[in-house]
């Protein structure tokens, strides 16, 4: 399989690194196709869209027609077989406004029936951070609109993949109401994968160990370092304020959040208070339901059973240290500005 070449920061191409037990999962549903959609969420930056955009390659490779988009990063791909299907793709995006992102993330569904009727017999969907263009009460819809591909098909077909990667946590729970998807959480990248990428960066760096520990395996807080030439204390701050972390709905429960930094299963608690969880979730500080480390419910490699260095809980765990550390240096800002 080619493997692909990503921008990690700028003016930093890197080839996609690793993920191989993710990839792996592809060629499974590409044997037989997926029976429901396949949700794919985890810490943003964990690497979705890079590992979607190398299953389209590797999709391509396996003889599927490939749809996939992402309204995100305003980008798309129809690698397929019927050349109408690719320009109308084309002709939706001619104006590129936001509107019309949303459009085409709707209209994967409607062309994958196209090339089924068409008469091609593999196909794969790949939607990819379509939710906040679709709306986030959209996204079950959109999901049973693919499971309808699958399950309703204008005519007989080989496989059908169809993948959905979200970064917002509250879209797994508004998807996994109804029985129309499979849930994998993908986790940030495990340590001797994410050394393959740090191997790629160029120039003076911070001892792998540092990297490891900061990041927890997040390559795209990886990139931020990088880019902002490896100032710790930066990269916290933009997360602190980008994620407005002095704000009093999160500073009512400074005692929770104090001991939330400490060991993040707090929160699995019948004491911690309701809502705490759903606010974490919401600004994409934490991930819950990390139960099950079996690695047939992951799409890649499980996080550890436990790892509070990395603020890592057996039930909760903070989305990577450094998401940790912003909340932690908010508590001792308090309610002032920023
Ligand atoms: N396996 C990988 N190999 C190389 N770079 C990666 C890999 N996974 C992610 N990246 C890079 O890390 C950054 C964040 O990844 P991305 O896929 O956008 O995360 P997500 O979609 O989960 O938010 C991007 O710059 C991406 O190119
Ligand atoms: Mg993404």
């Amino acid at each position: 399989m080619g493997r692909i070449r990503l921008d990690l920061a700028r003016g930093l191409a890197v080839v996609f690194a690793d993920r191989e037990a993710a990839l792996r999962r592809v060629e499974e549903w590409a044997e037989r196709g997926t029976r429901l959609v396949k949700l794919v969420f985890g810490p943003e930056g964990c690497g979705k869209s890079a590992w979607l955009r190398q299953s389209a390659e590797l999709l391509r490779e396996l003889g599927f027609d490939v749809l996939y988009v992402n309204p995100l990063q305003r980008e798309f791909l129809a690698e397929v077989g019927v050349s109408d299907v690719r320009s109308r793709l084309v002709e939706i995006l001619r104006e590129a406004t936001a509107e019309a992102w949303g459009r085409a993330a709707w209209a994967l569904i409607d062309l994958a029936r196209e090339l089924i009727k068409a008469g091609r017999r593999r196909v794969a969907l790949l939607a990819d951070d379509i939710f906040q263009a679709i709306g986030l009460d959209k996204a079950a819809i959109y999901v049973k609109g693919m499971l309808g591909v699958i399950e309703y098909p204008p005519r007989s077909y080989d496989a059908v993949v169809a993948v959905v990667a979200a970064g917002e946590g509250v879209a797994r729970r508004e998807i996994g109401r109804h029985m129309w998807a499979d849930q994998y959480p993908m986790w940030n990248m495990s340590r001797d994968g994410f050394k393959q990428l740090y191997d790629q960066i160029p120039g003076d760096k911070p001892p792998f160990e540092d990297v490891w520990r900061l990041t927890g395996g997040n390559p795209r807080l990886l990139g931020q370092l990088y880019e902002a030439g490896w100032d710790v204390d930066k990269v916290v701050e933009m997360f602190m304020r980008g994620k407005e972390l002095n704000s009093p709905d999160l500073f009512r429960w400074r005692g929770w959040l104090e001991k939330a930094v400490e060991d993040p299963d707090v929160l699995w608690t019948v004491e911690a208070p309701e809502g705490l969880l759903d606010i974490l979730v919401e600004r994409n500080l934490v991930v819950h339901n990390l139960h099950d480390r079996d690695p047939r419910f992951w799409v890649d490699a499980p996080p550890p059973e436990r790892d509070p260095e990395l603020g890592v809980g057996k039930y909760v765990a903070w989305q990577t240290p450094l998401h940790r550390e912003a909340v932690r240096k908010a508590l001792g800002y308090g309610l002032r500005p920023i």
